[in-house]
């Protein structure tokens, strides 16, 4: 049993940043999604980056069968694809303009940029999994803003309250 209350962990951790991405792969020509926002980047020589599914995740055992997957960075504007894509027993591709990337995953319009991965490990970490991606195209828009996820909202404080000005 673990010391650390749940809530405690998710609202301290929820006071760190991230971006939200939506990470697409191709499973048999269909396409399947999910919205992370635990993608962070690895390493630089191997191109490597990296994002943890959890266990429970339906979408998951779809990513891995395909072997690859792509990751698609949200741009300010699109926190109704990020609902979309954390959404269940819906459609997540209905209404949504993508074309295939260059590894075959969706690639979804409108982002601030994307990467192509190649699945290069997998370790159980916990209730989730740690999946570890080799780098093998990518592009970004310049000047685009990108979706944030601060508290469970996509705005930062504008100031601290009570903090240094
Ligand atoms: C902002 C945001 C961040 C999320 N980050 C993750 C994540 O890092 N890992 C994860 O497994 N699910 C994450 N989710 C939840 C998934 O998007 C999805 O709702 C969940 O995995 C259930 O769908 P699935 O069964 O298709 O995976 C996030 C949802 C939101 C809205």
């Amino acid at each position: 049993m673990s010391a650390i209350d749940s809530r405690r962990f998710r609202d301290v951790l929820g006071h760190f940043p991230t971006g939200i991405v939506v990470v697409t792969a191709s499973r048999n020509g269909r396409p399947v999604g999910m919205a992370v926002n635990s993608f962070t980047s690895v390493s630089l020589d191997p191109p490597l980056v990296l994002f943890c599914p959890a266990r429970s995740s339906s979408t998951w055992p779809d990513i891995a069968a395909a072997g690859r997957f792509c990751v698609n960075l949200l741009r300010r504007e699109q926190a109704w694809v990020a609902r979309r894509f954390a959404a269940r027993d819906i459609d997540r591709f209905d209404g949504i303009v993508w074309g295939p990337s260059p590894g075959g995953a969706p690639l979804l319009a409108g982002t601030v940029g994307w990467l192509d991965c190649r699945i290069e490990l997998r370790m159980e970490a916990g209730d989730h999994i740690i999946v570890l991606g080799h780098v093998e195209a990518l592009d970004v828009s310049e000047g685009a803003a990108p979706l944030l996820f601060f508290r469970g909202g996509h705005e930062l404080p504008q100031r601290e309250p009570g903090g240094c000005t």
